[in-house]
């Protein structure tokens, strides 16, 4: 199994899932995904985390996105689990829970690290553009819950990045000044792409407002 890198095209396989058979693929369709696994069902962090997937589902649907969630444990299971998710953290599970017991998507995603957990997934995160690209990966211990802010935020950067030469500094949220990247030199195409200007903090850390916003 090799590395999957940032660039590498995310394996495509079949499996079952909570709402079916899922042709990953196909089902990603355009849009972007957010292919992330925990280590098992009932479990705490996971719960919450789940739960707050189902709550930010209006902010991945306004930025084309489709999460989808891995789990080593089979469909029954993670029926009674939704049951409790839905329960616990006040909202309901729109999206699918891939029933990964034969550990498919686990290995060809390289989610098992044996060194960190024995044969469960660690905490990882697929961010996947509509080319079927991987774009972003994290990878956290099954003690630490993910921030789901930080997903939205690391989409947008990837989005914004995408149309407009500019890149996101620390701390970066949507509507914060961005910068510019350092290949555009030309004063010409600094005013046709960047209209509200620049502030030029040292010649190579040029500050200018978010293109995309009013
Ligand atoms: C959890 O999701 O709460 C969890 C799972 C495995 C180990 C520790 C915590």
């Amino acid at each position: 199994m090799a590395t999957l890198r940032l660039g590498d095209i995310a394996p495509d396989f079949v499996q079952d899932s909570t709402e079916g058979q899922i042709r990953f693929h196909e089902w990603a369709g355009n849009s972007w995904v957010v292919l992330f696994s925990h280590p098992a069902d009932f479990t705490p962090v996971c719960t919450t985390e789940l739960g707050k997937t189902a709550a930010l589902a209006s902010e991945f649907a306004k930025r084309g996105v489709k999460p989808i969630a891995v789990s080593v444990d089979p469909i029954e299971s993670h029926s009674g689990w939704i049951k409790d998710i839905n329960e616990t953290q006040n909202t309901t599970v729109n999206f699918p829970i891939l029933a990964d017991a034969d550990r498919k998507v686990a290995t060809l995603y390289d989610m098992i690290h044996p060194n960190s957990l024995a044969n469960a997934t660690v905490r990882s995160v697929f961010i996947i553009d509509p080319k079927k690209a991987i774009r972003a990966t994290l990878t956290y211990p099954a003690s630490t819950g993910r921030n789901f802010d930080e997903i939205l935020r690391v989409i947008d950067s990837l989005q914004l990045t995408d149309n407009y030469k500019v890149a996101t500094p620390v701390n970066w949220k949507d509507g914060d000044d961005c910068v510019i990247i350092p290949s555009i030199q030309d004063p010409a195409e600094l005013a046709q792409r960047f209209p509200k200007g620049f502030r030029a903090v040292r010649p190579y850390l040029r500050l200018t407002p978010q293109p995309n916003k009013t």
